[in-house]
C-alpha cells in the first residue's frame, strides 16, 4: 500500500477510536525521536546543504564544510552528490559521529533519467504514454538508490504556455489534464508501493506554486493570476502528484498574488496542508527562503528564517538562515519548540518511511550499479525516445526513407553526444550516448551516411555551408539537425526570441537551394518559432533532447521500423508576440470564430494568425487516421456520474501506427467565462492497415469541475459539447448535458 495510502487508513482508524490525530508507527518513532534530540539538532534536520563537490544549481554564497555540519548533526539533508562512495562517506559520518546517528537524507535532480538518460521531459509529455512514463520514472529511481540517493526532486508540475520560458523542457507542457496525468504516473514509478523498498525513492512535487507562469516568459518573475485560474488550471497538476502520494514539495521562487511562496502560508498552509491534505515536508528552492530578502519582504536572514518557518516551510534548501536564525528566535520566545517539533517531524517521518533508520546503507552499494545501462533500461530509454518525437510535417511523404537512399546528415547535432542529453542530466555519462549518426550508420550501413557539420549552434563554420552543399548534392535527401543547445534549455535559460540562430537559417537556405529534400530534425528543449523552416523543408521531426539511446530512436522513426506517434504537449508559436498561446483560451467577447474572416471589431492580430503554427495534440504518423461515429452512452449525467464516450477510430493507411485519441469538453454556458475547449481524456491505440475499432473513453465527472462564480469547486447543470480527434482542433462532437 503507498505511503498516503497508509496514513490515510490510519487516520481513518484513528477517526474510528476517537484518537485526536492519526498516529502512524512512524509518527510514534518521530515522537520518540524528537525527546531524545537537542534544539540544534532538531533545527540541524531542517537544513539541507550542498556539497562543495556535488552539483551547483544555483547562486552560491559562505559554504559550510559538509564534514563539520554532518558531525555537528547541521544537516538533515545533503544535494547534488553524484559519487556514491562520497554519499556513503558522509552517510557513515552521520551515522557513527553524530550525537544521535540520525541518517541524511541524500537529494538529487534525477528528473530524466539518473545515468540511462531519457528524453527531456517536454520530450516525454509528447509519448502521451503513462505507461511508459511510470516505467521511466521506476529506471531512475532504481538507478539513483543504487548510487545512494533516496529523494528525487521530480516531478516538475508547473504548466506553461510561453516557451519563452526556459525550463518548458522541465515541465509536460501547457495543459493541465496531460500534465497532471504525467506527474501521478511519475511519483508512482518513482515511490512504488512501497518508499522502504530499496530501489524506490521519494519524490518531490515542484515548484509549488504556478511557476510556470512567469509574467513575459522570464524566469523567477512575478506571478500574478486570479486564484479561479490558480485553482481551475495549475493547482490541479500539484493536486495530482500528492494525491499519487508524493512525499515532499518544494516552495518556487515567484510571488503569487504579491506573496512570495516561500513565506506564503496561504499557499503553503491553508491550500497545500488544509485543503490538499499534504501530509508530507516542504522543502524550499535554492536559497529561496534567504531571497524573501531580495523579494523585499524581509529585512534581514532572521526576518526571512522566521517568514518562511511561519509559511510552513519544513526544510531550507541550502540558504543557511534557519541554521542560522531559529535558535535564537526560539530562545526569544518568538516561536515555541513545540513549533519547531512540527516542522521537523514530517523530515524524519520520511527517513523512517524511507527505512533509514533500519539501514542507512539501503541506498547505494556497490554491487547495485551493474543496473547502469541494463539493456531493459536502455531499450526503455529507446522506446520511450522514439514515442517521444513528433513528426510536425511530412510534405509527400518524404519519411520514412527509402531503402537505399544515400543520406546526407548534416548540422551541428548530427554526431554530437553531450547535446543529446539535455539539461538537469542526472549522473549521466554523456559518452554513453549514442549518437544520430550512430543510430543512422548502424540501421543504414556506414555507406550510406556522410556527415557535414555546417554550422556551430550559434556561429558560422568557416568552410561549412560549402561542404554540406557539396555532400547534399552527392545525396538523395538531407537530414538537417538545428535547433538550440541543451544548454539553453531549463532554469535561467529565458530567451526574448525563438527564431533558429542565423547561421542555422544560412545552412538550411543553402541546402534548400539545392533542390534535394530537406528534413529538419529540431534538437530542442522547447517550442521554436518554425515559419520560415516548415516551409522549406519537406519534413520537421523534433526530436527535443533525446537521452541516452538518441541515435537508435531516431534511426527507427526515419527508417519506417516504428511509426511516429508523439502528440505535441505544447503548441508551437508563429511568432513570440502570440505569447501565452494556449490552446484553452476563453471566448472573449469579441471571439475570431473563422480564422479566414476579414472582420474588423474581433480579438485578433492585424500582422498575425491567432492560431498557433502547431498545435496542441499535434502529430503526424505514416498512416492516416479517421474519426467517425462518436457516441456517449449518458448524454445527460447525474451529478457525480463520468461520462462515457465511444469514437470509432480507422487506421487507412497502409501500415500500422499508433494514435492517441483525444476527447475535449467546452462547457457552454456557466457563471464565468470557461475554455472554449479542455483536454479531458485521452487513450493511445495501436490500429493495424485498415483496422477500424470502437475506441471507449471515459471522462470523470471531477474533471468537469472548475470554480463557479460563487467560489464553489463543481459543475454547473447545462449544456456541453464533446470534441474527440487527434490534437485541439478536432471538430468530430456530440452534445451532452449535466443535470
Ligand atoms: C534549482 C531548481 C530546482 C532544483 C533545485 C535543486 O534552483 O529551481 O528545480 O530541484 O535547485 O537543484
Amino acid at each position: 500500500m503507498r505511503l498516503r495510502g497508509k496514513i490515510c487508513l490510519a487516520a481513518l482508524l484513528a477517526g474510528l477510536c476517537g484518537c485526536a490525530s492519526p498516529m502512524t508507527e512512524n509518527d510514534r518513532r518521530a515522537n520518540a525521536l524528537l525527546r531524545q534530540m537537542t534544539l540544534s539538532e532538531k533545527i540541524g534536520q531542517m537544513n539541507q546543504i550542498a556539497s562543495s563537490t556535488g552539483a551547483i544549481t544555483g547562486p552560491m554564497s559562505e559554504r559550510l564544510s559538509c564534514d563539520e555540519a554532518v558531525k555537528k548533526g547541521w544537516c538533515g539533508s545533503i544535494l547534488g552528490i553524484k559519487d556514491p562512495a562520497e554519499i556513503e562517506r558522509l552517510q557513515h559520518l552521520a551515522v557513527d559521529s553524530s550525537r544521535l546517528g540520525i541518517p541524511i537524507l541524500f537529494g538529487h535532480d534525477i528528473i530524466h533519467g539518473c545515468r540511462t538518460i531519457f528524453p527531456e521531459n517536454i520530450g516525454i509529455s509528447c509519448s502521451w504514454d503513462l505507461d511508459a512514463v511510470e516505467r521511466f520514472a521506476r529506471i531512475a529511481a532504481s538507478e539513483a538508490a543504487a548510487f545512494g540517493v533516496a529523494w528525487t526532486f521530480s516531478p516538475m508540475c508547473d504548466i506553461c504556455a510561453d516557451p519563452r520560458w526556459g525550463r518548458v523542457s522541465e515541465g509536460s507542457g501547457e495543459d493541465t489534464f496531460l500534465s497532471a496525468r504525467i506527474a501521478e504516473s511519475m511519483v508512482r514509478g518513482y515511490q512504488g508501493d512501497e518508499l522502504a523498498d530499496s530501489s524506490t525513492i521519494l519524490s518531490c512535487v515542484k515548484h509549488f506554486a504556478a511557476y510556470g507562469a512567469p509574467e513575459a516568459g522570464r524566469d523567477y518573475n512575478t506571478v500574478d493570476m486570479s486564484w479561479s485560474m490558480f485553482k481551475d488550471k495549475y493547482l490541479p497538476v500539484y493536486k495530482a502528484a500528492i494525491d499519487a502520494g508524493a512525499g515532499t514539495v518544494m516552495s518556487s521562487f515567484n510571488d503569487f498574488d504579491a506573496v512570495p511562496v516561500t513565506a506564503n502560508s496561504r499557499l503553503l498552509r491553508s491550500v497545500l496542508r488544509d485543503t490538499l491534505g499534504f501530509g508530507g515536508f516542504v522543502v524550499s528552492d535554492w536559497g529561496a527562503v534567504r531571497e524573501l530578502i531580495a523579494h523585499g519582504v524581509a529585512a534581514d536572514e532572521r526576518d526571512a528564517a522566521l517568514l518562511a518557518f511561519r509559511a510552513g516551510v519544513n526544510m531550507d534548501m541550502v540558504s543557511g538562515c534557519y541554521l542560522k536564525s531559529l535558535e535564537s528566535l526560539v530562545e526569544s520566545g518568538v516561536i515555541r519548540e513545540k513549533e519547531i517539533d512540527d516542522l521537523v517531524r514530517p523530515i524524519l517521518k520520511a527517513k523512517f518511511a524511507l527505512g533509514l533508520f533500519d539501514n542507512p546503507f539501503r541506498y547505494g552499494g556497490e554491487a547495485r550499479r551493474h543496473e547502469m545501462y541494463s539493456g531493459d533500461n536502455m531499450q526503455a530509454a529507446r522506446e520511450l525516445a522514439r514515442e517521444s518525437m513528433v513528426l510536425l510535417t511530412n510534405n509527400n511523404g518524404v519519411l520514412p526513407l527509402r531503402e537505399g537512399a544515400r543520406i546526407a546528415l548534416i548540422g551541428p547535432y548530427a554526431d554530437d553526444r553531450n547535446e543529446m542529453i539535455g539539461a538537469w542530466r542526472g549522473m549521466a555519462e554523456p559518452d554513453s550516448c549514442r549518437t544520430f549518426l550512430e543510430g543512422l550508420c548502424d540501421r543504414f550501413g556506414q555507406s550510406q551516411v556522410s556527415v557535414a557539420r555546417g554550422c556551430d549552434p550559434r556561429t558560422d563554420l568557416p568552410g561549412g555551408v560549402a561542404e554540406a552543399v557539396a555532400l547534399a548534392r552527392r545525396s538523395d535527401i538531407v537530414l538537417l539537425t538545428l535547433g538550440l543547445p541543451n544548454a539553453e534549455s531549463g532554469e535561467a535559460s529565458s530567451l526574448s526570441s525563438l527564431a533558429l540562430p542565423p547561421c542555422q537559417k544560412k545552412l538550411l537556405r543553402a541546402l534548400h537551394d539545392t533542390g534535394k529534400p530537406v528534413v529538419i530534425l529540431l534538437v530542442t528543449g522547447r517550442p521554436l518559432e518554425l515559419v520560415e523552416e516548415s516551409a522549406l523543408a519537406q519534413a520537421v521531426l523534433v526530436t527535443w533532447h533525446p537521452g541516452t539511446m538518441a541515435g537508435p530512436a531516431l534511426a527507427d522513426i526515419v527508417s519506417g521500423d516504428c511509426s511516429p506517434s508523439g502528440r505535441l504537449s505544447m503548441g508551437f508559436p508563429r511568432s513570440e508576440g502570440q505569447l501565452p498561446l494556449r490552446y484553452n483560451h476563453k471566448s472573449t467577447g469579441r471571439p475570431l470564430r473563422d480564422p479566414a474572416s476579414t472582420a474588423k471589431y474581433v480579438s485578433r492580430y492585424m500582422d498575425v494568425s491567432n492560431e498557433p503554427l502547431f498545435c496542441f495534440g499535434h502529430g503526424l504518423s505514416y498512416t492516416e487516421f479517421v474519426y467517425d461515429n462518436p457516441v456517449i452512452e449518458n448524454p445527460v449525467l447525474s451529478p457525480g456520474e463520468d461520462l462515457r464516450v465511444s469514437v470509432r477510430v480507422s487506421n487507412t493507411g497502409t501500415r500500422e501506427a499508433t494514435e492517441t485519441v483525444q476527447l475535449y469538453v467546452r462547457d457552454v454556458l456557466s457563471s464565468v467565462t470557461r475554455p472554449v475547449r479542455e483536454l479531458k481524456a485521452f487513450s493511445r491505440v495501436t490500429l493495424r492497415a485498415d483496422q477500424s475499432v470502437e475506441v471507449k473513453m471515459t471522462i470523470r465527472y471531477e474533471d468537469l469541475c472548475f470554480t463557479e462564480a460563487s467560489g464553489r469547486w463543481g459543475v454547473e447543470a447545462g449544456d456541453f459539447i464533446l470534441y474527440a480527434g487527434h490534437d485541439c482542433s478536432a471538430t468530430l462532437s456530440a452534445p451532452f448535458s449535466v443535470r
